[in-house]
């Protein structure tokens, strides 16, 4: 049976098809450890039985895990309670054919953010040179190197557990020699060591990109790319795009000598009226960004 339609059938055994109905999207299997996101408004008592049914119908979850926070702190982590099986948070998890070593309570991982990872490995050109501002366990950066001939992917962050599995996930993948990990604070590490050096700047991390863009762009030589996580109110996707849009606009207007939208996307909801949209921009800077600190 498909993954899917599964995590409901044993959820509506265990707990009735009302919960089932509302938890089963939430369950994720990250490698061989399953991490249930719970929602509010269901007591915590409730989803031990759905993690021993979760360990005994799948034959390869070795690991099952309740997220009792949504993700927080610099690093971006969840808090999670041990639910059923091995008490082990270190996993192996492949996406679209790359592998990727990590802690899941340690380093952020997103199954929500597996189609946009691949989407934006495939806009980059040979011979292109990246930087990823947040980079976390790689999965942009590696993604882009093991489907593109880049030259380099610079990819930094400011957790040393992402840092270490950053190294350990460009041997696994065999792009070590042009997936550079860089432990550091994204802005200030990027105006030190990247001003005028690459094509393209990827920026997954909404809560700062805004804050961070001019030193995006001053990372860009004569002309590139920038890819904008924002987090944006709306009253639906249209107009979630439009909003993103127009406050990367409003940022940029002072860095920029012109710039050009190619495309923008809701990449998930993350709340009542609440989305999180990418923006690719293309940019040529300002001559005045050289002057930035
Ligand atoms: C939303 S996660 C994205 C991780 C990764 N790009 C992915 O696709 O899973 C954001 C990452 O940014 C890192 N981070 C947060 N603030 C940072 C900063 N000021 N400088 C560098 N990294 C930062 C966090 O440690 C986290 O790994």
């Amino acid at each position: 049976m498909a993954r899917e339609p599964l995590l409901r059938e044993i959820v509506s055994e265990v707990l009735g098809e009302d919960y089932a109905r509302r938890i089963w999207k939430r369950i994720d299997i990250i490698g061989d450890i399953v991490v249930i996101r719970k929602p509010f408004d269901v007591e915590q008592s409730v989803f031990r039985k759905v993690g021993e049914a979760l360990l005994e119908r799948i034959p390869y979850v070795r690991s099952v895990w309740l997220s009792v926070s949504g993700v927080e702190g610099v690093y971006r982590l969840r808090d999670l309670i041990h639910l059923a099986g091995e008490k082990r948070t270190e996993t192996l998890y492949v996406e679209h054919g790359c592998r990727f070593k990590l802690d899941i309570t340690k380093v952020y991982v997103s199954l929500r953010l597996s189609y946009e990872h691949v989407r934006v490995a495939e806009l980059v050109g040979d011979g292109e040179s990246l930087l990823n501002m947040y980079a976390g366990a790689g999965f942009f950066s590696i993604h882009a190197a093991c489907r593109r001939n880049i030259e380099a992917a610079y990819s930094i962050d400011i957790n040393p557990h992402a840092f270490h599995y950053m190294v350990v996930n460009t041997r696994l993948n065999g792009v070590e020699d042009r997936v550079v990990p860089v432990y550091g604070e994204a802005y200030s590490t990027t105006l030190r060591m990247f001003r005028r050096s690459v094509d393209r700047v990827l920026m997954p991390l909404p809560e700062k990109a805004l804050e961070h863009l001019p030193a995006a762009v001053a990372a860009l030589k004569d002309q590139g790319w920038i890819h904008v996580y924002v987090h944006v109110s709306a009253r639906g996707q249209r107009e979630a795009i439009e909003k993103a849009k127009r406050l990367v606009s409003q940022r940029l207007e002072a860095y920029a000598r012109w710039f050009w939208f190619k495309g923008a996307r809701v990449v998930r909801t993350v709340g009542p009226r609440e989305y999180q949209v990418v923006v690719d921009v293309y940019v040529e800077p300002r001559h005045s960004i050289s002057k930035l600190k």
